[in-house]
């Protein structure tokens, strides 16, 4: 049974992902076609943090399968700038939609959202944790430039602490059989628990803290910003901020066939005059996205065949130690631990207990 809510892509099983890539393909190739299937459909987008590409192309999806769409980008002007809580704003509003598309700067922010929504939830990136949305844009700009997901050597470079699209890919591309290289500074290092999962999935990966020595075994250069907005202060972002940028000298040493993306917005890292380099595909990539969530949206609104799980009730007396976890915001919520992973992790936010 499938799940009715998307919060992190491992909801869908493999299958699935690639049931939904080869629609967002058909899709993509006679969208006319589609231009009616959400016919008096509507979607609601709660972002409580800035976006253009996720939200912007959500709204497009939605429109050119006609639905519509409504909702806020700025909380400052709801009900939630009077105190209103996640719970009461998702159960309001999954009374309007049909289905709820969420970004909020917390993490495990989405799948809370999900406890209380009478409709399906999206989640369109919850703080430093998951963005899945972006990741199914990246796997299928991977199929369409190298025609496959499997076997490539896949560099990741930037900030791979804070990036929600590095943890999303990294987990969905080491169901396949990938190698990673990952690039960063000590400081911006890969969190542990992504490394559990590459290391539980069987797959080889290397940290790396010179892009330039890295690029000629690349077959993929994901790039991405430093998140300055998940920094303590800026002195600290300002240490960590242009380390790493892909230039046309570096580019000089890049694999036939390499593909560079980034899931945007672009700061510093990636030089300009990379932008019509025959590798360089991250404004395409946004192309594929808004077909990719076409063919998500639907998939979302078949509701015949998704599981509809009971709200879970608390399962320990202790809160996650996480500070940017919904939880900590959110004082009503089930505190909710899993051990799947070994070690007990809130199902918020994935962060271990201890
Ligand atoms: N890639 C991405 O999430 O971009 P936005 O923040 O503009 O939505």
């Amino acid at each position: 049974m499938q799940s009715r809510h998307l919060i992190d892509l491992a909801d869908l099983d493999t299958g699935e992902l690639l049931e939904i890539l080869k629609f967002a393909k058909l899709i993509m190739q006679k969208p006319d076609y589609y231009f009616d299937s959400c016919h008096g459909k509507l979607a609601a987008t709660l972002f409580y943090e800035p976006s253009t590409r996720t939200q912007m192309s959500f709204q497009a999806a939605m429109l050119r399968l006609g639905g519509r769409i409504i909702g806020f980008d700025n909380p400052g002007t709801t009900s939630v700038s009077k105190g209103e809580c996640l719970k009461d704003t998702v159960r309001v509003v999954s009374n309007y939609a049909d289905l709820i598309i969420i970004r909020h700067p917390l993490e495990g922010a989405a799948r809370a959202a999900a406890l209380y929504s009478r409709v399906p939830v999206i989640n369109a990136g919850d703080g430093g944790h998951l963005h899945p949305t972006q990741t199914l844009t990246d796997v299928f700009t991977l199929l369409e430039t190298k025609g496959t997901l499997e076997n490539l050597t896949i560099g990741l470079c930037g900030d791979l602490k804070n990036g929600r699209t590095v943890h999303s890919l990294i987990k969905t591309m080491s169901r396949f059989r990938n190698r990673f290289v990952l690039i960063s500074t000590p400081e911006l290092a890969l969190p542990d628990y992504i490394k559990k999962i590459l290391l539980q999935n069987g797959c080889q990966f290397e940290e790396s803290h010179d892009l330039g020595k890295s690029m000629s075994q690349l077959d993929v250069l994901y790039m991405t910003r430093i998140q300055r907005e998940r920094f303590g202060s800026q002195e600290e972002y300002q240490k960590q901020k242009s380390v790493f940028v892909l230039d046309a000298e570096k580019m000089k040493k890049a694999k036939f066939g390499l593909k560079v993306l980034h899931p945007l917005p672009r700061v510093d890292e990636i030089d300009m005059a990379i932008d019509d380099d025959p590798h360089a595909v991250y404004f395409e990539q946004t192309e594929y996205g808004m077909y990719a969530r076409m063919a998500l949206i639907l998939h979302m609104l078949d509701g015949s065949t998704k599981k509809i799980d009971p709200r879970p009730e608390s399962n320990s007396e202790l809160c996650c130690k996480n500070p940017r976890c919904i939880t900590a915001e959110e004082p009503y919520l089930p505190r909710i631990f899993t051990r799947e992973t070994g070690r007990a992790a809130c199902e918020y936010c994935e962060h271990p207990r201890a």
